[in-house]
C-alpha cells in the first residue's frame, strides 16, 4: 500500500458533530460506506425524472460528453429534448441539474441526513445522471460537497490537498484542470458518501449507469456580503446616514483627505457592522435562494385565519418545514431571536425556540409534541404567520 492511500479517511459511520468540525470540515475528505440506507433513495428523483427536469426551461442543466477518437470534451446547456438524449448514446456522458431539491421537493428528504452541517450554508442539491465512461473531468469546486451515490457505481480520484493557482484547459466553456494532480481512488456504490472540502481536485468516472447527489455548501464572496449589506443599509432610512465631515481639521483643507478623516470614515463603516441589525440582515442574507425562480417571499394564495389554523391542529394535522426551506436563526438582544427565511426575518421570543427547533430537525409538529400550540398564545400566532408565509406546510 502506498503511503498516501490513507488520505481519504475511510469511516465506519458518519463522524460525530464534534469530529466533523474538528477533523474534517474544510480540512480532509472522508468516505462512509452505506451512510444512507437504500430505502431513502426510493423517494428521491430518478434518472428519467431528472432527464424530464432537464427538458424544462427553469432548471439549470448541462450535459458533459466526450466525443471522437480523441475523447474531446464538450458541454451543452439545457433545456434538452428527446433527440439530445438519443444522440448522447449509451456511454461517455453526464447530465447535471442544479437546485433539484427545489424542483423536486421529495429529493430534499436527503437533507435531513445532513443535520450536522451548517445548513444555512447549503446551496443546492445538484444531481448527475451518467452513462458508463461519463465524467465531467478533473476539476475543483469552491463548494464543500457531499457526493451521495444513488444507483450505479462510480470511481472517484480525490487530490491529497487543496489546489491553489489552478490552470484550466483553454477554450472550454466549463472548467477542467489542465494538469493532473496526485490523489487516491475510491469506488462508490449505493448509499456511500464522499465528503470533499473546497478546492480538493476530484474526478468521477462512471462504471455503471449512475445517479449522484451532490449536496453543496457554498460561502458568499466578501464582495457579495459588502454589496448586500450596503443595499440593506440603503433600505433602512435611519441607517442611510451621510458622512458630514464632522471633526475635520485644517489638515483636510483643499484636496487633502487627512489621515484622521480617512480613519473617521473607516470607523463609521466599521460601526455599522457592529450595529444590532447586522445579525438580522445576516439571517436574511443566508436564506436568499440561489435560484432566481425561488425565494419570492409572499403570503400563500389561500391563507388561513388564526381560528382555521388552530382548528386544523386540533383536528390532528401536523406541520412540517419542507426540507428545501432554509431557516437561519441567531440571537437578538433581550432574550429574542432572529429567524431568517426567504431573505426575510422575524423576531421571536426564545421561549418559542423549542417549537422552532422541532421544525429545524424536520420533525412533524402537532399538538402532541408541541402542546404550547394548543394555547391561543405567541407560539400559535408565530407558527401561524410562518405557515401563511409558506415557510411551513401541513403534512400531506
Ligand atoms: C458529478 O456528479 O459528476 C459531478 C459532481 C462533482 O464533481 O462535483
Ligand atoms: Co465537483
Amino acid at each position: 500500500m502506498e503511503a498516501h492511500e490513507s488520505q481519504i479517511t475511510r469511516l465506519e459511520a458518519m463522524p460525530s458533530v464534534a469530529e466533523f468540525y474538528g477533523t474534517y470540515w474544510n480540512k480532509r475528505p472522508f468516505v462512509v460506506r452505506g451512510a444512507i440506507s437504500p430505502d431513502v433513495f426510493a423517494g428521491l428523483i430518478t434518472g428519467d425524472e431528472l432527464a424530464g427536469l432537464a427538458m424544462e426551461d427553469a432548471p439549470q442543466s448541462r450535459m458533459v460528453l466526450t466525443v471522437g477518437a480523441h475523447h474531446e470534451w464538450r458541454c451543452r446547456f439545457g433545456p434538452f429534448n428527446e433527440q439530445d438524449f438519443h444522440d448522447a448514446g449509451d456511454v461517455d456522458w453526464t447530465l447535471l441539474v442544479q437546485n433539484v431539491e427545489q424542483f423536486h421537493p421529495q429529493t430534499g428528504a436527503l437533507l435531513r441526513h445532513f443535520d450536522f452541517t451548517p445548513r444555512w450554508l447549503m446551496d443546492d442539491i445538484m444531481v448527475s445522471y451518467s452513462a458508463p465512461g461519463g465524467s465531467v473531468g478533473p476539476h475543483i469546486d469552491n463548494y464543500h460537497v457531499f457526493l451521495v451515490q444513488g444507483e450505479g457505481r462510480r470511481r472517484w480520484k480525490v487530490g491529497h490537498e487543496p489546489i491553489q493557482n489552478e490552470r484550466y484547459i483553454a477554450g472550454l466553456d466549463f472548467k477542467i484542470l489542465e494538469n493532473t494532480f496526485a490523489g487516491d481512488e475510491v469506488e462508490l456504490g449505493l448509499g456511500d458518501i464522499l465528503y470533499l472540502p473546497p478546492r480538493f481536485g476530484h474526478e468521477g468516472t462512471t462504471l455503471e449507469r449512475a445517479l449522484t447527489f451532490s449536496v453543496g455548501f457554498l460561502g458568499p464572496k466578501q464582495s457579495a456580503l459588502f454589496s448586500s449589506y450596503g443595499q440593506y443599509l440603503s433600505e433602512c432610512e435611519d441607517l442611510d446616514r451621510r458622512y458630514v465631515g464632522g471633526g475635520l481639521m485644517a489638515a483636510s483643507a483643499g484636496f487633502v483627505i487627512d489621515t484622521a478623516a480617512v480613519n473617521d470614515v473607516r470607523n463609521q463603516l466599521a460601526s455599522q457592522l457592529k450595529a444590532k441589525d447586522f445579525a438580522q440582515w445576516l439571517v436574511e442574507f443566508f436564506t436568499e435562494s440561489s435560484h432566481e425562480d425561488f425565494g419570492t417571499y409572499a403570503t400563500r394564495e389561500d391563507p388561513l385565519d388564526l381560528a382555521e389554523f388552530q382548528r386544523a391542529l386540533q383536528d390532528g394535522l401536523h406541520l412540517i418545514k419542507p426540507e428545501y426551506v432554509k431557516f437561519a436563526i441567531t440571537a437578538a438582544a433581550g432574550g429574542q431571536l432572529y429567524l431568517g427565511f426567504d431573505a426575510h426575518s422575524f423576531t421571536f421570543d426564545e421561549s418559542l425556540f423549542p417549537v422552532i427547533s422541532k421544525f429545524m430537525k424536520e420533525d412533524a409538529v402537532g399538538l402532541q409534541n408541541a402542546p404550547q400550540l394548543a394555547d391561543d398564545g405567541p407560539a400559535l400566532s408565530f407558527v401561524h404567520e410562518l405557515y401563511n408565509q409558506q415557510a411551513l406546510e401541513f403534512e400531506p
